[in-house]
């Protein structure tokens, strides 16, 4: 693999070996939004994947560009362009991972929530055709505000009648590596070794990383935990306002949606230890959807890992209880959305 800077492998300190043998495989993705900041490094590191055949690239605009240049990239993948409406269905078909960076991007001074107007009905469009074209596909969203884009993704795919929560996902691989990163740093750990869940959702106190349960085993000072958490939450805000007008996170985004993809792969290839956090359909809380670590299998979610969030600290346990109110009013003003038009 190129993405070889992170561990994907079960939570555990002692890992069976396990006969997994590394692919030739030949999987089918589309990147729709893929001429945007996230797309185009994002396409450029699936194109690197020797597990993808195919990478369909759809935008509503400069995506022929974009497919031009990274076709000649001497890697297996056929890259093929696909541009406006009328094109998505063909994007679509056959297709086993679609992945939706589409839509628009924070400004400074705004929240995710502000994206709402604009997103949810770009991603309720692009997951209808999903629907009708590729029912049986991974789904990785990644357009904002993902604590409600994903559930209109889920009441899309429901009307349509085709809906599987295990192959929904809301991509919070970024709060990860963001955690992963400022925990190695903080600690001087080997950044490879470092492993953070982070739960909840995907904005502001919604996102929750269990800085107890990192991996290795490491104390914090209870300043320590503040800060690092507080950094976790606002790190998006960090590169809006570092980009100053320009967009938010790209390129890490890239870096984390394909390992989000790439993880699903490995999983759809019959590797049986694959273990990514995503914000999903869960039962963990009393929420329909809530970031956890889960188990990847060839149908999807395999399992969503409960132990993680049982024993927490003190700390932990009052920002679960604290980030619910705002978790359950993006869930249901996505249901509300969907559910609203008729
Ligand atoms: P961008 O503006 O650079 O690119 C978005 C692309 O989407 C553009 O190419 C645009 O043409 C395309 N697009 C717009 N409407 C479309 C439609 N109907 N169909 C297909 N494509 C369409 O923005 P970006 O920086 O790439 O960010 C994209 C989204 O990802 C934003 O909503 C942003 O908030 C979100 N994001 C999420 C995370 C995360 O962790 N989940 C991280 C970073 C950014
Ligand atoms: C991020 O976490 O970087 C993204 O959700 C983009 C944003 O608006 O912060």
């Amino acid at each position: 693999s190129l993405l070889v800077s992170h561990n994907t492998k079960a939570p555990k300190s002692s890992q069976r070996s396990y006969s997994y043998m590394p692919p030739h495989a030949s999987y089918k993705v589309a990147v729709l939004g893929a001429g945007g900041g996230i797309g185009q490094p994002l396409s450029l590191l699936i194109k690197m994947s020797p597990l993808v055949s195919a990478l369909n690239l759809y935008d509503i605009a400069n995506v022929k560009g974009v497919a031009a240049d990274l076709s000649h990239c001497n890697t297996p993948s056929v890259v093929v362009d696909f541009t406006g409406a009328a094109q998505l269905a063909d994007c679509l078909k056959g297709v086993d991972v679609v992945v939706i960076p589409a839509g628009v991007p924070r400004k400074p001074g705004m929240t995710r929530d502000d994206l709402f107007n604009i997103n949810a009905g770009i991603v309720k469009n692009l997951v209808e055709a999903v629907a009708d074209n590729c029912p049986e596909a991974f789904v990785h969203i990644i357009s904002n505000p993902v604590n409600s884009t994903v559930p209109i993704a889920a009441e899309v795919l429901k009307r349509k009648g085709v809906y599987n929560p295990k192959k929904l996902f809301g991509v919070t691989t970024l709060d990860v590596v963001r955690a992963n990163t400022f925990v190695a740093d903080k600690k001087n750990l080997k950044l490879i070794d470092v492993d953070v869940p982070v739960i909840g959702g995907h904005a502001g106190i919604t996102i929750l990383p269990l800085l107890s349960k990192t991996k290795p085993e490491v104390s914090f000072s209870e300043k320590e935990v503040h800060e690092l958490t507080v950094r976790i939450q606002n790190a998006g805000t960090e590169v809006v306002e570092a980009k100053a007008g320009a967009g938010s996170a790209t390129l890490s985004m890239a870096y984390a949606a394909a390992r989000f993809v790439e993880s699903s792969l490995r999983a759809l290839d019959g590797d049986s230890d694959v273990y990514e956090c995503a914000y999903v359909q869960s039962d963990l809380t009393e929420l329909p959807f809530f970031a956890s670590r889960v188990k990847l299998g060839r149908n999807g979610v395999e399992a969503v890992i409960s132990n993680e969030i049982e024993g927490l600290s003190e700390y932990e346990e009052k920002a679960l209880e604290a980030l619910k109110e705002e978790l359950k009013a993006s869930i249901d003003k996505g249901v509300a959305f969907v559910n609203k038009q008729t």
